[in-house]
């Protein structure tokens, strides 16, 4: 999971609208924490309320209704939410009119309690039941109670209208414009790692008919976007059946891949045990299929992975990593790992750090253990002390370091093509705002490197191509070349074979 991401601005001016004419229009400020998903889930909310009448400011100084979809995968991500409450808290008390909603995973984690404890709250909804934020919006207008939670997972299942209810009605015209965008294929988790909270707020694993993936996926390219990254908690489990026949992952890759006016087709996250060589063929012959697959190990030792419950071996993962990299070569990988889970010694952590010595990782992401309430871990001791996981949490990023580097140098002297985002973080923080004509630019390559480099703003959203002229731990950098140039170290890039 990515770190706490603003939403994307982008979103126009409020839309004609079909709400009834008495709906009051609020200027509206959504702050999202956490994970690809959630941030999908944003867009969709953000031009869903937009269509609606409202109008979507990017601050929440003159916001009627503050907005938080937030994350409960870490403690860290939860005491960050309480921290921004506190301050609406404060604004409320200082006389403002102001509707705040929780919504998403901590919304769901805590249902109503979160209002007793926080009374500044005004509504609560949790992701499965985001399309009907609206209703909840103008029922705290008018000082009802807006709580929307999903139903237990032990109780009724959820069923495919609230899937379908947000994906489907997405108007690409009211999302941010950009050549990439994010398509859910799966919702939920059954695998149960013992130390994670989403099986229990995201629900159980539900796939979607993939005749629905394919219309949203068409009707995005029809808009203009041509980099789709498909989005499951565990999106290589997908599995669809229909009568007698199933739909695999490496089916659904195979059905989008040809879609007309699709350049990038990607996928996160993906777990080690549903991963197998149906995929990395998939990966390996459909040529609009990235060769980049994020697959976090959590462990390299065998003992915290079974108290993990993440259901294979030490050896499983490397030759997962073998199979990958024999079937697809030019394969790139990133991995996420946790240090200091209960009982992991010294040993255990080395065995993380020499995984990731010998993976060849682009990047991974590290993250010190939380306890998560109702979680099977959080009734294990938490007995690695904290500055231990600290210590911990450093030596594996300090090895990621040098194996980051090394990755990115086997890059330099390449020609690569990149789909500009913008400028980059360093250039949008100058004090004097840089020249439109050259200011630093961040791009991806379709294997989901970073590349910096120099190059006027209005490229923001195209493909170009770059020279890679240096490397770091955590990408590349880069100077722009004239689009005919050195076309065979292109297309070595293109078909990354
Ligand atoms: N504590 C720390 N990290 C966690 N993750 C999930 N649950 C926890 C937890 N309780 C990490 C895993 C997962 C990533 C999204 O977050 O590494 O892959
Ligand atoms: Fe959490 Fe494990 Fe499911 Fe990933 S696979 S969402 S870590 S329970």
């Amino acid at each position: 999971m990515d770190p706490a991401t603003p939403p994307r601005g982008g979103h126009g001016p409020s839309r004609p609208t079909d709400r009834a004419p008495e709906a009051e229009a609020l200027k509206v400020f959504l702050e999202t924490m956490g994970c690809q998903m959630n941030r999908l889930d944003s867009e969709l909310v953000l031009a869903r309320l937009c269509a609606a009448g409202h109008e979507i400011v990017p601050t929440p100084k003159t916001a009627d209704v503050v907005l938080y979809n937030t994350c409960s995968v870490r403690d860290h991500a939860e005491g960050k939410v309480l921290s921004r409450l506190g301050a609406d808290a404060r604004r409320k008390r200082a006389g403002r009119k102001l509707i705040v909603g929780v919504l998403g995973c901590m919304a769901q984690r805590l249902g109503e309690s979160l209002r007793r404890q926080c009374p500044q709250v005004d509504v609560v909804c949790g992701p499965g039941q985001l399309h009907r934020l609206d209703a909840l919006l103008t029922a705290a207008s008018a000082g009802e109670p807006a709580v929307a939670l999903d139903p237990d997972r032990r109780e009724k299942p959820m069923g495919a209208e609230t899937f379908d209810a947000l994906d489907l009605a997405r108007d690409p015209r009211a999302e941010p414009s950009s050549a990439q965008a994010y398509v859910r294929v799966m919702k939920g988790c059954d695998k149960f790692c013992t130390y994670c909270i989403v099986p229990f707020v995201r629900g159980p694993e539900r796939s979607r008919d993939p005749a629905r993936i394919a219309e949203e996926v068409r009707r995005l390219l029809d808009a203009g976007r041509s980099e789709i990254t498909l989005l499951g908690q565990t999106v290589n489990s997908y599995r669809w059946r229909a009568g007698e026949q199933t739909v695999r992952f490496s089916d659904l890759l195979e059905r989008l891949a040809e879609l007309p006016g699709l350049r990038r087709l990607r996928f996160v996250t993906s777990h080690p045990i549903d991963f197998g060589d149906d995929i990395l063929q998939a990966v390996a012959a459909l040529p609009t299929v990235c060769e980049y697959l994020h697959l976090p190990a959590q462990s390299g030792s065998d003992a915290v992975l079974k108290r993990m419950n993440r259901r294979y071996r030490r050896q499983d993962y490397d030759d997962l990593l073998d199979r990958a990299r024999d079937i697809v070569p030019a394969v790139v990988l990133a991995g996420d790992f946790i240090v200091g889970f209960p009982g992991e010694s010294e040993a255990d952590h080395q065995a993380s750090a020499d995984l990731i010595r010998r993976s060849g990782y682009k990047n991974s992401f590290v993250f010190k253990y939380s306890p998560r309430p109702g979680t099977a871990a959080a009734r294990m001791a938490d007995d690695v002390p904290a500055a231990v996981k600290k210590r911990r949490n450093n030596e594996l990023l300090a090895v990621q370091e040098e194996v980051g580097l090394a990755h990115h140098r086997q890059y330099v002297g390449d020609v690569m093509e990149v789909l500009v985002a913008g400028p980059s973080p360093r250039s949008k923080k100058q004090a004097n705002p840089p020249s439109p004509e050259s200011t630093q630019l961040t791009a991806r390559t379709r294997r989901d490197h970073i590349v910096l480099f120099d190059g006027p703003e209005r490229l923001g959203g195209q493909y170009v191509r770059v020279r890679i002229t240096g490397a770091t731990s955590l990408g590349m950098l880069g100077e722009l070349t004239p689009a005919d140039s050195d076309p065979a170290a292109v297309g070595r890039e293109q078909t990354a074979s």
